[in-house]
């Protein structure tokens, strides 16, 4: 039986890779939570394992959507992006360097570059804090990087830029909405001008209308700014509307990977497939062509994966070959040549192209 990891692709660049260099080249990542029993004595009795085996680039200016159901380890990935995690194993490349095995002043010159916007703009902004406090906080943390004389002059245009009124410098989170806090966190995120901004379900926590808001709000900024995001979230839809590339993850895996277009329009993955049908169409002859495809069970538990293929115990195309032999996330030989969009990294031993 082989259960090694599902993308010891090396650093060479995913053959389906957009032009130009890649600014964060993720290697076969791997992060396990050791589950312990007793108190005076640990004993590691397993793993919980989160992330297992996670290898992807991302380029710059784009935005690399992440999305999987809850607990499949995005936010784990989104952690050992920055080593804010320790990885297990594996590499994080940031132009070249590899961050996993940085510490102290290095790290932190790199932590400068990549920055991140949080989930919940409820739980994420001190409470205690003025708005222009948390704001400027980054420059305490990085006095090198901090405006020379008036720092509130900055932070007032970094409110400015998010779309929010300056002179809400001396309020408190709690004077906010929803929307207007993730704002706050984005501008805290932009303080230091980061090349890149991990962004791990920033519009989860609001409402619908305000989600399109924020997210036009990102994009404008990307563009402004030149920044990358990877951009984590478990709904396809808003994905969909940010990213030029997604990743769909599984049980700490990457199953499927590709363009847009590829992954939107011709997913070959059996999840995948199964995560698109159940997206809301608004064309009702479209509606009445696709099939909704109904995931039987649970996600397995992470610290006992099933062997092979992590989906066979949910997958209807499921054979005997999927519990023995992992399927590599690579392009399926079937399409290699075929010169369409179903030409995209799968990780299905029976990968299928499908128009939606
Ligand atoms: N610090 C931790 N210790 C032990 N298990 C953890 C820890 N953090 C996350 N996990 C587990 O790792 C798995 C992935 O979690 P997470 O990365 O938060 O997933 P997601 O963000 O996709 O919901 C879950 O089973 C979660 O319970
Ligand atoms: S490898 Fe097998 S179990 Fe896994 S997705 Fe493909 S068909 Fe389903
Ligand atoms: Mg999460």
């Amino acid at each position: 039986m082989t259960d090694s990891p599902i993308t010891a692709q090396g650093p060479a660049a995913p053959a389906a890779a957009p032009q130009g260099e890649p600014i964060l080249q993720v290697r076969n990542l791997v992060k396990h939570f050791p589950l312990t029993q007793g108190i005076l004595f640990k004993k590691q009795i397993g793993a919980v394992k989160a992330v297992d085996g996670v290898s992807f680039d991302l380029y710059r200016g784009e935005t690399l959507g992440i999305v999987g159901e809850s607990g499949c380890g995005k936010s784990t990935v989104a952690k050992l992006l920055m080593n804010l995690e320790q990885a297990t194993s594996g590499e994080v490349f940031y132009k070249g360097q590899d961050i996993t095995r940085l510490s102290g002043r290095a790290l932190k010159a790199v932590r400068r570059n990549i920055q991140m916007v949080f989930q919940d703009p409820y739980t994420s902004l001190n409470p205690r804090m003025t708005v222009g406090d948390i704001i400027g906080e980054p420059f305490d943390i990085h006095p090198e990087a901090a405006p020379k004389g008036d720092r509130r002059r900055r932070v007032r245009e970094l409110l400015d830029v998010v779309g929010l009124n300056p002179e809400y410098i001396n309020r408190y989170p709690h004077q906010f909405s929803g929307g207007q806090r993730q704002r706050i966190g984005i501008a805290r995120g932009l303080a230091l001008n980061p090349e890149i901004i991990i962004c791990d379900e920033p519009v989860s926590a609001l409402d619908v209308s305000v989600q399109a808001q924020v997210v036009n709000l990102m994009e404008k900024l990307q563009d402004e700014f030149g920044l990358s995001y990877v951009f984590i979230a478990h709904d396809l839809s808003i994905v969909r509307h940010i990213s030029d590339r997604v990743g769909v993850m599984y049980l700490g895996r990457i199953a499927e990977i590709g363009s847009d277009a590829e992954i939107y329009e011709h997913p070959t993955h059996p999840y995948t497939q199964a995560l698109l049908s159940a997206v809301p169409v608004p064309d009702p002859e479209a509606r009445e062509h696709r099939e909704r495809i109904i995931l039987s069970g649970d996600v397995p538990s992470p610290a006992n994966p099933p062997s092979g293929c992590r989906f066979r115990t949910r997958c209807w195309k499921a054979q005997d070959r999927c519990a023995t032999e992992t399927p590599l996330l690579a392009i399926p030989e079937r399409f290699a040549d075929s010169g369409t969009l179903a030409a995209h990294e799968s990780a299905c031993h029976f990968a299928e192209a499908v128009s939606y």
